[in-house]
């Protein structure tokens, strides 16, 4: 759901990226509780189209307990999180939410948030959602990011260290100079804060520096060699990868090579390119079947056209269907398919477990069969 938030703050950080701050108002606060990890999505019309980018929260979560307040998400708030719920105690929800954002060439939203947005405005934001999260709990915790990869494991890394005495963090971040690395103090700050928990390697692709790791890419051939000589890979508990998909599947490739259950392994992917339009994309019924659909409680049942996809089918007819990026990247339009058969043209949001429990991603999902259900709701 979507509602009008202010900017209060929009700060630079890097040359070419920006913090923005939105305030929440005491009544939407329950509605934008988060969970480490997760993102929210801005919308924005642009030229008369509209444009939704998503943008993951960098804060920790705070510590805002309202007494015998209970600790679960609002009904108008996020889709609940997959692991054990609500941080305890967070259940007011945040005064203020920050994302970072990089600048993207040609991008639509990066370009107005660094050259025009200004406290005061009002951008429409949708309450938190995602499933790339840590819930505080004890355990040895690791991180493999590329660029603004960084940000929803900031999150993770501030709020689990925070809360949870018996946790410990490992961050191998890559980013190509010192100067275009996004919130390297507020990295600093961490490790000076819990030395012996917080563990940081830094690696840059086009600079030296006295420490550190040398320069160059970190590509899956030198994971596979550093990741055993930073820490005990086996005991690791949950491993987050997030950046840009060479380096995300990099990583994963070396986790993989090293005996790491795919269980272990939570992914968030940036910057994916656009699929071409064409043939390709187009799903393999020719349109004249039927869509059935359950979104917030309410029933459909629609025509889907030749080759478009489930989300547009019923976007045609529900504008309220979430969606953000329509390219399978951000997981806003997962749904349960409840019967019939879809082929999803790609998928870089959904676990392995999720895939098997039958979720799909409607934004690239084609019906295959004549009559195809989905639940937004599930
Ligand atoms: S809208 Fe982002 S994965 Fe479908």
């Amino acid at each position: 759901m979507f509602h009008q938030l202010r900017v209060a703050e929009v700060c630079p950080l890097t040359d070419d990226s920006v913090t923005i701050s939105f305030e929440v108002p005491d009544e939407l606060r329950a509605a934008y509780w988060y969970a480490p990890g997760q993102h929210i999505t801005i919308r924005r019309q642009v030229g008369g189209v509209e444009i939704r980018r998503t943008y993951s929260l960098c804060d920790p979560v705070p510590a805002d307990p309202i007494p015998g307040a209970s600790a679960t998400g609002s009904a108008s708030g996020p889709r609940p999180a997959p692991a054990s719920g609500p941080v305890p105690g967070a259940s007011r929800g945040p005064a203020r939410l920050r994302v970072g954002v990089r600048l993207v060439e040609d991008g639509a939203f990066s370009t107005y948030a660094l050259k025009e947005l200004l406290a005061g405005d009002v951008l429409d934001v949708m309450t938190p959602a995602g499933r790339f999260v840590l819930e505080p709990r004890p355990g040895r915790f690791a991180a493999v990011v590329g660029g603004s990869g960084i940000t929803p494991v900031l999150a993770q890394i501030g709020t689990v260290l925070a809360r949870e005495p018996a946790a410990g963090f490992c961050l191998i971040r890559s980013d190509r100079t010192a100067a275009s690395t996004m919130f390297l103090e507020e990295v600093a700050d961490l490790k000076d804060r819990w030395p012996d928990r917080f563990q940081l390697v830094s690696a840059l692709s086009r600079e030296d520096r006295r420490s550190g790791l040398p320069s160059g890419r970190l590509d899956a051939d030198r994971l596979v060699t550093l990741l055993p000589a930073l820490l005990p890979v086996s005991a690791v508990d949950a491993w987050f990868l997030c950046g840009p998909l060479g380096l995300v599947g990099a990583a994963e490739h070396a986790l993989n090579a090293l005996g790491v259950p795919r269980s272990r392994v939570h992914q968030e992917i940036f910057h994916v390119d656009e699929v071409p339009a064409g043939p390709a994309a187009a799903g393999p019924t020719s349109g004249g079947g039927t869509v059935r659909v359950t979104l917030d409680g309410r029933g459909g049942s629609w025509p889907s056209a030749g080759g478009e996809s489930v989300l547009e089918t019923v976007l045609r007819n529900r504008s309220d269907a979430p969606y953000a990026c329509k390219g399978g990247v951000c997981g806003t339009c997962r749904a349960k398919l409840v019967s019939g058969e879809v082929r999803m043209d790609r998928n870089f949001a959904l676990e392995p477990e999720e895939t098997e429990a039958g979720y799909v991603l409607a934004c690239q999902s084609h019906p295959v069969t004549p009559v195809v259900e989905v639940d937004f709701d599930a």
